[in-house]
């Protein structure tokens, strides 16, 4: 049943967001984010654009990333033998993330586009994940104005910055909690 539901999304094209991978200089920005972390969890890896600047940062070893489509996940283990790469949905692999230390989640899941079931769990999941891991923070990019999505009292987003050298043009943000329970 889960199964079938999720296949069915993966045939939609919202859930991919954007026909062209993020440009280098985006990937970059995104990686300086995620320096100092002791462990780092990327999602909706696609064809690595992001990944490719992540390993040029931090050892490989302390890097997960999750791919929903089967192909693109097997084509970044190819590319990338040492690393874990997970085809999973990217609320499964955070439900599932238990990590001591400071993490880093970076996404690059197209939550404006995702279709609203999929979008309430990964949101939750995330939100989950923040709360549980107070040193934790997603880094996350948007190509619209706003923040990427909408979250309840207790966390704060943070935006970082404009990067115009991307098509389309996009956002890096970054969520935390405000406060330590
Ligand atoms: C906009 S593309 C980004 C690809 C790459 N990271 C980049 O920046 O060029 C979004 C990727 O997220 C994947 N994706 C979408 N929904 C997902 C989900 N629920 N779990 C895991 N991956 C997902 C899509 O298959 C797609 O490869």
């Amino acid at each position: 049943m889960a199964y079938t539901f999720f296949l069915r999304m993966l045939k939609n094209p919202r859930t991919t967001g954007s026909l062209v991978p993020s440009s280098v200089f985006l990937a970059r920005e995104l990686a300086a984010l995620v320096k100092g972390s002791d462990h780092i969890l990327e999602l909706g890896a696609g064809t690595g654009a992001v990944t490719q600047a992540l390993v040029q940062v931090v050892a490989q070893e302390k890097l997960e990333v999750v791919e929903l489509q089967q192909n693109l996940a097997i084509a970044l283990k190819k590319r990338y033998p040492n690393l874990k790469v997970l085809h999973s949905t990217a609320h499964e692999a955070v439900d599932n993330y238990q990590k001591i230390g400071t993490v880093a989640i970076v996404s690059s899941l197209p939550f404006r586009s995702l279709p609203l079931a999929i979008k309430q769990l990964t949101v939750q999941s995330l939100l989950s994940f923040l709360t549980a891991v107070p040193d934790a923070k997603l880094i996350q990019f948007t190509y619209g104005l706003g923040t990427p999505f909408s979250v309840p009292p207790g966390f704060k987003w943070q935006q970082v910055k404009w990067v115009f050298a991307n098509f389309p043009p996009a956002c890096i943000w970054v969520l935390t909690l405000t406060v330590s329970p």
